[in-house]
């Protein structure tokens, strides 16, 4: 399918003109403008409320944004997507995450492409382990229940279960205990491991490549624990690990028979299989059923997103307000802040989703883009950043747009906890929408009793420019069900924002570089060596070993 180059499209070229007469609107004016705004630019689906009536945008911005969406052909490759075409070219891989979470009993749409009976498979496999875990029916090598389970995995094989067993299941609490370890710094692993013993933990090796340096030192390192803590060979690894791979022969030759192998696929990313079995952990936190909702969650958005026109579609209305701010107001980065303690793990997850899939700047064909893509993502749980980088989205030099995260009830059950976290979420939107003028600041200090010579040298401190544009997603509390959608939503967002781009959001070169010089770094530190390196590496080598043999 071929795509005419983005910023040639008569829809970006107009979005250009355009820009320059909607950059000097304020959104205080065009909220006095406009009573139903709020109205206008908010819609509904899969439990969640989306507004996004404090972007800076009129009816006409929506209306070209749409126009790119189309000549983009977004339906097109959504269509594509779902029905199992090869949309990642480079690598000659379908992208069916979609296909993971399917209710049962549905056949693949794409004929010849069944995937389910082994995507229904793998899903009851999971409930058998997760249930035989939460029963203290999973026996280790000397017969007594495994009460701590240690996930090792690192990227799209960690973030998102850390994030969704944060979210919904207490994993320190949870009966067995979960752990996560991703880094090769031995802390992570030492870490995790201390107070545990050997005849009580399952490792969980998730990792699609089954080649990952960091995930198989790790592994490697807890079978040693393992065996130093008196398991015999064969039993430790067949009692004590569990892979989740695509590569079942590389699991077997660490020693993991194959029916301790859960799978994944090719047609599967590893930043979009939080829905395949890299998901154990959450069902073993929080229970299979509770895994089971995330999916119908998940499945739910994917429906809204196949069915619902452009405009009235999240995720196209998401994707089409970070390409506004991306390029047309060169907007570097973007803020994702949870006012919900529960997804503090979602900033994290959402970088490698955006970041890995959609920064690139070649297109699809490999021609070179001139035109930015996907801008930093970054953020923190919503009150935190408030007391540490808000200041910055207040009143600093940078667009950022931001995404707010609002649950109007929080879990605890304590409720003026959850007013104020409500409240400050939503007041920060509007601090950062309105800002405050000089009148106001003035009238404000002046009510303080400050002498003018006082109030005029705070006065330009005291002010906010506001006009800092932001999303809200409100709901009403973050079920499982409320968090697959999330999930689904930013898999969508960023899969649409890519077809704009003309970028392929499935694979990840880029990472490969970095990969290959630490091999060579580290037989240079194994043999002594000072390798092929530039001056700055060699030398800080060098020093790293004087370093290292002083300690
Ligand atoms: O190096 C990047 C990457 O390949 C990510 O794309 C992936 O999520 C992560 O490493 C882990 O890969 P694997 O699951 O194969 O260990």
């Amino acid at each position: 399918m071929t795509t005419p180059e983005p910023n040639l499209l008569p829809a970006w070229q107009a979005l250009q003109a355009h820009h320059a007469g909607v950059a000097p609107l304020h959104l205080r004016d065009l909220f006095a403008d406009d009573q139903q705004r709020f109205n206008r630019f908010s819609l509904e689906a899969c439990g969640l409320f989306l507004d996004y009536s404090k972007n800076r945008i009129t009816g006409e911005t929506m209306g070209l944004l749409a126009d790119l969406a189309r000549q983009s052909q977004v339906e097109a490759w959504r269509d594509r997507m779902y029905a199992g075409d090869m949309v990642n070219g480079s690598e000659r891989r379908a992208a069916l995450h979609v296909a993971l979470r399917r209710p049962a009993g549905s056949p693949f749409p794409a004929p010849g492409l069944d995937v389910m009976p082994e995507v229904e498979a793998a899903r009851r496999r999971m409930r058998d382990i997760s249930e035989s875990l939460r029963r203290g029916e999973w026996l280790g090598h000397s017969g007594k229940a495994i009460t701590s389970v240690v996930h090792i995995g690192i990227g799209g094989s960690h973030l998102g279960p850390e994030m969704a067993s944060l979210a919904l299941g207490s994993a320190a609490a949870s009966v067995p205990s979960l752990h996560f370890v991703s880094s090769v710094d031995a802390a992570n692993l030492t870490g995790a491991l201390d107070g545990l013993h050997g005849e009580t933990t399952l490792f969980i090796v998730a990792s699609k490549s089954f080649s990952t340096a960091e995930t198989m030192a790790n592994a490697a390192s807890a079978r040693s624990w393992l065996l130093e803590r008196g398991a015999v060979p064969a039993e430790a690894v067949a009692r004590h690990f569990l892979a989740i791979t695509a590569n079942v022969a590389a699991a077997g030759d660490f020693g993991i028979p194959e029916a301790n192998v859960l799978p994944l696929w090719d047609w599967v990313g590893g930043r979009f299989s939080l829905c395949s079995a890299v998901g154990l952990p959450v069902a073993i936190a929080a229970g299979m059923d509770v895994f089971d909702e995330l999916l119908a969650g998940a499945h739910e958005m994917d429906a809204h997103f196949l069915d619902a026109p452009l405009l009235e579609n999240m995720p196209v209305v998401l994707a089409l307000m970070g390409i506004w701010y991306r390029n047309f107001f060169a907007a570097a980065s973007r803020a994702v802040l949870p006012y919900d303690y529960a997804l503090r793990g979602l900033p994290a997850y959402l970088q490698q989703l955006e970041m890995e899939s959609a920064g690139k700047h070649v297109g699809r064909d490999g021609e070179a883009l001139d035109f930015a893509t996907c801008p930093v993502v970054w953020g923190a749980s919503g009150d935190d950043g408030q007391h540490s980088f808000f200041q910055l989205l207040h009143q600093g030099s940078e667009l950022v747009p931001c995404d707010f995260l609002v649950s109007a009830r929080g879990a605890s059950g304590l409720a003026q906890h959850d007013d104020a976290l409500l409240a400050n979420g939503l007041a920060q939107a509007e601090a950062l929408m309105k800002g405050r003028d000089a009148d106001e600041t003035r009238a404000h200090l002046e009510s303080k009793g400050l002498d003018q010579a006082a109030l005029q040298s705070l006065l330009p401190h005291c002010t906010f420019a506001g006009n800092q544009p932001s999303n809200t997603l409100l709901y009403d509390c973050l079920t499982p069900r409320r968090l697959g959608a999330l999930i689904a939503l930013y898999e969508h967002r960023l899969f649409v924002q890519s077809v704009c781009w003309g970028v392929n959001a499935f694979d990840q070169w880029g990472v490969e570089l970095g990969k290959e010089l630490a091999r060579s770094i580290l037989r240079s530190l194994g043999d002594g060596t000072s390798g092929n390196h530039d001056g700055s590496t060699a030398g800080l080598l060098a020093r790293a070993r004087r370093l290292k043999s002083n300690c």
